[in-house]
């Protein structure tokens, strides 16, 4: 923003320039004009033979009048064709700024992704995802107990799952039980909230094409459960029983997307450093086990309804939910909804229907 200031500014200062060296040009015109006419004043007599004759009537008439005339026409013509023109240009012009504009935020948010934060040294470049190195310690004493590799999710379909705002939240506050710090002044973090904007419009611009996500997903889930029509995996001596065991630990064993996809990352308490308790067994997320899930939601479609489209925070889900705005959506995207201020395609959403039902199904059984 700072060049388009400058730009502005210069932009003035010229303007200014200009009116200045006009004004003075003008106020010397007058004062040689005046000095001119001085030694003219009484020798009229003197001076009026050596005057040229003025035109006639016939020629000022004539030629003089339809040059004059002319040159009045077609400097009006430049004049009605140059204001159209030019407020026919204006409002692209406006639009040029605001994508320069929109330019300039993505490029200091890369800047600050790679360099000034360094996300990227625990997000992978572009977002991918990767692993940060994180101290665990005994909560109760405070004491050492092991030096682990955290999972850091993939960022690059971060906007699938999430609004800006939410984005906003977790990047200002960090999450405190984790490797993720916390980045804006509300948390106590180093960045101001427009480094924390500028980061969040650079994470927009890398989100993956919607084909190339759910290609990944397939392939992943192919390797690690190759579903049958029933939905249990077939791959021989394979981790999961079932596609919806798949999906909840996608990522698990092999760090895909730093886990992104799945949901054990905050269901099953030591998912995210390769040492996973009890399946759903609860961590940042809630414990799904026991016979929870049938509870808060009697019908299985409910709880799909939930996973696929997270509500906002602050409304009520199931039958006693009160969403925090932490989980985010994995069946629909969440900045889709207003066709005229969407930044993202509809397609662009983390699992299938058929996978989100699985998932579903497989937490209903925990
Ligand atoms: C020291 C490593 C580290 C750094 C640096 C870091 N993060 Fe993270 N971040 C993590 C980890 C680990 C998680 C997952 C925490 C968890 O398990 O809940 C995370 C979570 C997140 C999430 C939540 C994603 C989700 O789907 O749950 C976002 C968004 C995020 N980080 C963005 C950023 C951005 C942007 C930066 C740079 C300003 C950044 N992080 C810097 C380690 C890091
Ligand atoms: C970034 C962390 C995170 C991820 C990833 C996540 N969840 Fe959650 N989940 C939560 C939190 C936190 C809640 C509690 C509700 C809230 O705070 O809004 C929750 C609540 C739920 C609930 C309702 C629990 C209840 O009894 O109220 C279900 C069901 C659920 N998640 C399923 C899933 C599924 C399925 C996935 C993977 C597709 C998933 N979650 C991925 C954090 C997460």
């Amino acid at each position: 923003m700072v060049d388009t200031l400058l730009l502005a500014s210069a932009q003035k200062t010229i303007g200014y320039v200009i009116a200045v060296i006009l004004l003075v040009a003008f106020v010397v015109a007058i004062l040689v004009n005046i000095r001119r006419s001085r030694p003219e004043i009484g020798s009229e007599i003197e001076l009026a033979p050596n005057r040229k004759p003025g035109m006639d009537d016939e020629e000022l008439e004539t030629k003089k009048l339809d040059r004059t005339l002319g040159l009045g026409l077609v400097a009006l013509a430049a004049i009605a064709l140059a204001l159209p023109l030019y407020w026919l240009a204006e409002p692209g012009r406006q639009e040029g700024m605001v994508d320069r504009f929109e330019e300039i935020a993505i490029n200091r948010g890369e800047e600050l992704y790679v360099n000034g934060a360094q996300c990227a040294g625990c997000h992978g470049p572009l977002g991918i995802g990767g692993v940060a190195s994180y101290t665990l310690t005994n909560p109760e004493t405070g004491a050492y107990v092991d030096q682990v590799q955290w999972k850091a999710p993939a960022l690059d379909t971060v906007m699938y799952r999430y609004t800006p705002d939410q984005v906003k939240y977790i990047l200002n506050y960090g999450r405190g039980y984790s490797p993720m710090p916390a980045w804006g002044a509300p948390g106590g973090g180093p960045l101001t909230e427009q480094e924390i904007d500028e980061i969040i419009a650079y994470l927009v611009s890398i989100q993956l094409p919607a084909a190339e996500s759910q290609a990944a997903v397939q392939k992943q889930l192919d390797i690690s459960c190759a579903a049958d029509a029933k939905g249990n995996c077939t791959v021989p001596g394979g981790k999961y029983a079932t596609l919806g065991e798949a999906v909840f630990n996608l990522g698990y064993s092999d760090g895909f997307a730093g886990g992104a996809y799945s949901c054990g990352r905050c269901h099953t308490p030591g998912w995210s450093f390769g040492r996973a308790g009890k399946a759903g067994g609860g961590a940042m997320g809630p414990n799904l086990t026991g016979g929870s899930e049938l509870k808060q939601f009697p019908l299985a479609s409910q709880q799909e309804s939930f996973v696929s489209a997270y509500p906002k925070a602050g409304t009520a889900y199931g039958t006693f939910g009160w969403s925090s705005g932490r989980m985010g959506s994995f069946g629909t995207n969440p900045n889709a909804t207003d066709p005229k201020t969407a930044i993202m395609s509809p397609e662009q959403v983390m699992l299938t229907p058929a996978q989100i039902a699985a998932v579903v199904a497989y937490e209903r059984s925990l």
